[in-house]
């Protein structure tokens, strides 16, 4: 059941694809040994204010370095450093794995991750007959390790940067733009990508092996005091811990299961929460490999990948009545549906943190959490290699209320879904500039805390099935 599960998440275009290859030599091979020489650092980051107002862009310039904490700190050349070199199928042959060194750019953590404006400001769609599009990307910058990904630090390029070996700047204007009732005040930068294992002593026994570096992220504001210093604290909410998360997540059987490390394409997004929420935000779905299939699944509605649902999604195969799948890269059919938690689902502590004694999962949500999107209004059910139209603009989505959707990736029942939209106003269908105005979510006045139906006295929290005995069978 395992094993047909993997080759499923694989897809099997990958599969095929891995056949031929000795276990050691595959793309997805993982060096876990060899994370240990490596470690990302954003130095500094940089904001030109807006000076073509209005509209206009804000210069980003973010200084970061590749530390290695085995040897004192010192800085790595990524320019010419083997395990930034290495490509995969060694030459002659055409190369087509890499090492990846990436920076996202994304809006806004002070509210909630929306990243409008991303591919363009005017909010046209993005044409093209290749797949790989999102609806609510970040920035990305890519090849940072390439003569022309980044540029090395001077004294005049890198303000308050004390140590300039090794040192590197690259920068985007960005031109973000506000949406439902989040304006942009605050953006998030990562550094994430994974070396190639060569080199080191650990490389013998897995050549060419990915290296999952922990990703690194800083927040900024677009109207920072001092623009050679815009870095701030993360403004953003605390939901979850990954320290809670790794108790599974870390490579070792959990019940019937092996948990894998949180290490997510291919490789590259590593150990690090910060940088998942860029992505996964509420206007977020999987339409970048969709397209017309014999596989329904591929060609059907576009699948929400908003962390507040998908993550909670994917843990509750046992739970949920239907299967919950994601399309992803090379249009991989990831049906989650046989996943089964190895600890006490309801118990929302084994992921949750809390607050002065105020759990992050209990009602009502913050003001600023927005709807789900389930339909970016894109055109992809076209065949493939033809002309995709994928819809960047979040305003007219079709949108869940936020409570009904964190509820309903659990409670996905139809009677459960009516019961929210009866009693508790939400919808299942409509826009962000409904959410709060027409459409008025009142399921706290019965779930929240103290309430009836208070939610962390429905689902027992603290009661049994503590965090404690998260993986202790
Ligand atoms: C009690 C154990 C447990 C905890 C705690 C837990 N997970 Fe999981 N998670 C699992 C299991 C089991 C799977 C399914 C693994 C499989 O079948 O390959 C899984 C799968 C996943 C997947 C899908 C992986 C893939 O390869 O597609 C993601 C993403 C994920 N978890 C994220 C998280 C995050 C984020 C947290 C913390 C907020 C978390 N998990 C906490 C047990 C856990
Ligand atoms: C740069 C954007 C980006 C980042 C960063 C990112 N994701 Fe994703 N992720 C996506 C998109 C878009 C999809 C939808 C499928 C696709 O296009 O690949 C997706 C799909 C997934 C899936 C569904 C299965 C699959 O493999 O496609 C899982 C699980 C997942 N992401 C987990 C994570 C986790 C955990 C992190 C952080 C460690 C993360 N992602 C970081 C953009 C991102
Ligand atoms: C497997 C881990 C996991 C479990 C178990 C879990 N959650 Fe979550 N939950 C998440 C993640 C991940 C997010 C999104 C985190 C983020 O946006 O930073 C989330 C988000 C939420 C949010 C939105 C909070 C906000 O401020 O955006 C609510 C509400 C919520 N969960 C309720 C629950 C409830 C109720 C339970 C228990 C019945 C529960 N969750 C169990 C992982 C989990
Ligand atoms: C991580 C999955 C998950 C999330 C998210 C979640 N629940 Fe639950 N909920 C459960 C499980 C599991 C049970 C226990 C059901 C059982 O034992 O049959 C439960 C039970 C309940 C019950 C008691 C009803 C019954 O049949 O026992 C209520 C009420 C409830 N949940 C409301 C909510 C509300 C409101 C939210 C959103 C804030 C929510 N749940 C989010 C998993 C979840
Ligand atoms: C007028 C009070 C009231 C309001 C408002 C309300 N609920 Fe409920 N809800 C209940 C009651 C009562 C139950 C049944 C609890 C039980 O079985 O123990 C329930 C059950 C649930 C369940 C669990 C159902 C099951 O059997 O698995 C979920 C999930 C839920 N509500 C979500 C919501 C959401 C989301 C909203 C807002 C959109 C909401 N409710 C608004 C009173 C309310």
């Amino acid at each position: 059941m395992r094993v047909a599960t993997t080759l499923n998440r694989i897809g099997a275009c990958a599969a095929l694809l891995l056949l031929g290859v000795p276990t050691a030599q595959r793309a997805d091979a993982q060096a876990w040994d060899a994370v240990k020489y490596f470690k990302y650092n954003i130095e500094n980051v940089t904001v030109a204010p807006d000076v073509v107002a209005p509209g206009g862009g804000y210069t980003v310039r973010v200084m970061f370095s590749v530390t290695d904490p085995t040897n004192g700190g010192a800085a790595w050349d990524i320019k010419s450093a083997a395990p930034f070199q290495y490509r995969y199928p060694p030459p002659p042959e055409t190369a087509t794995i890499s090492a990846r060194l990436t920076l996202n750019i994304g809006w806004d953590p002070s509210s909630d991750f929306f990243n409008t404006g991303s591919a363009n400001a005017a909010l046209n769609a993005v044409q093209s007959t290749l797949p790989g599009t999102a609806a609510a990307m970040v920035v990305q910058v890519n090849n940072l390790h390439t003569a022309a990904g980044s540029q090395p630090c001077t004294a005049a390029a890198c303000p308050g940067v004390a140590d300039l070996t090794n040192r590197y700047w690259v920068e985007r204007t960005v031109t973000p733009v506000p949406f439902g009732r989040a304006t942009v005040t605050h953006g998030r930068v990562a550094i994430e990508g994974r070396p190639v294992c060569n080199g080191l002593v650990e490389c013998a026994v897995t050549p060419n092996a990915n290296i999952p570096v922990t990703s690194a992220t800083a927040d900024f504001a677009f109207h920072p005091a001092n623009p050679q210093a815009a870095m701030v604290a993360n403004p953003r909410r605390q939901v979850v811990d990954i320290a809670k998360c790794m108790g599974c997540h870390d490579g070792g059987p959990h019940g019937d299961t092996t948990v894998p490390r949180l290490s997510l394409h291919g490789g590259n997004r590593n150990q690090n929460l910060d940088v998942c929420v860029m992505c996964h935000n509420a206007n977020q779905t999987d339409v970048p490999y969709r397209y017309f299939a014999a596989d329904p699944r591929i060609s059907g509605p576009e699948t929400a990948v908003d962390f507040k649902t998908m993550v909670h999604s994917i843990h509750a195969g046992g739970f949920r009545e239907t299967p919950f799948v994601v399309i992803g890269r090379g249009s991989s059919i990831n049906d989650y549906s046989d996943v089964r938690f190895p600890s006490t689902l309801r118990n929302c502590l084994n992921c949750h943190v809390e607050n002065g004694g105020k759990g992050s999962y209990e009602l009502p949500l913050n003001a600023s959490v927005l709807g789900t999107t389930t339909a970016t209004g894109s055109v992809y059910n076209v065949p493939s290699g033809t002309m995709r139209s994928i819809d960047v603009n979040p305003a007219n989505d079709v949108k869940t209320s936020p409570t009904a959707a964190v509820c309903s990736s659990c409670h996905d029942k139809a009677e459960v879904r009516s019961h929210m939209t009866r009693r508790g106003g939400a919808s299942f269908s409509t826009t962000q500039s409904a959410i709060g105005v027409t459409v008025r979510e009142r399921c706290a006045s019965c779930h929240g805390p103290g309430k009836d139906k208070d939610v962390k006295k429905v689902h027992e929290v603290g009661r049994s099935g503590t965090s404690s005995d998260a993986h202790d069978d």
